[in-house]
């Protein structure tokens, strides 16, 4: 039996439509600002620190999270929520950096949602082993509003569904850079991360972090 360099199939990666009609996965798209962005995304987290929410069924998610922008996602035994507030520190988040509405604008422009601003940056961090279950985003007001998700660290399998949670979800490998874009007929597509892989990223070390731009309205 031979063996050659192409018998293992590589996981997929990114390109445009490759998740269906209403999403971009733009490879890279984040790279040219990425000095701005990890700079600004350090001053954020020095004000709105990481931290490990609890759902409302009282389970302490593995990923962590803050935000920036006027409205931040929160979730606590009473519910999910935007609020204007950071309840851990009892301030505003911190303003939105121009480096991330930017990208965000750019991004959905590039796949089709001109006009995108956002109002709220979820940012996620994930150590190995941390995972995201299936979901969907629905606590916006305006569903016309894109999504856009921006990859920072390590890699990690993106999962990605359709518009009811049994439908069949594409993996799809997302690395330090790719955006990805969803709305249309795809805005409330089930979507989440599998288990993060161990690893380290050069700089940052063994950590991925997402940042989950949105219009609330
Ligand atoms: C999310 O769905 O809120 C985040 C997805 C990701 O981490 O890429
Ligand atoms: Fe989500």
């Amino acid at each position: 039996m031979s063996t050659s360099l192409f018998e293992m199939e590589p996981p997929a990666r990114p390109s445009k439509d490759i998740l269906g009609a209403g999403t971009a996965v733009l490879a890279g798209f984040a790279l040219d600002a990425e000095e701005e962005l990890l700079a600004s995304l350090k001053d954020v987290v020095e004000r709105s620190p990481f931290r490990n929410m609890v759902t409302p069924g009282g389970f302490r998610m593995s990923v962590a999270m803050s935000n920036c922008g006027p409205l931040g996602w929160v979730t606590d035994r009473t519910g999910y929520r935007y609020d204007q507030i950071d309840p851990e520190v009892n301030r505003p988040w911190p303003a939105m950096p121009r480096a991330f509405r930017e990208l965000a604008t750019a991004a959905a422009e590039e796949a089709g949602f001109p006009n995108f601003v956002p109002d709220a940056c979820l940012i996620n961090r994930y150590e190995p082993g941390a995972r995201l279950s299936l979901h969907q985003d629905k606590n916006e007001r305006d569903f016309t509003q894109p999504i856009v998700s921006v990859s920072l660290g390590l890699p990690a399998t993106f999962l990605f569904g359709g518009l009811e949670r049994g439908d069949k979800t594409q993996r799809i490998q997302v690395i330090h850079g790719d955006v990805l874009v969803w709305g249309g007929s795809a805005r409330l597509c089930y979507h989440g991360i599998a288990p993060l892989k161990e690893g380290e990223y050069p700089r940052l070390g063994r950590v991925r972090y997402n940042l989950t731009f949105r219009n609330v309205g």
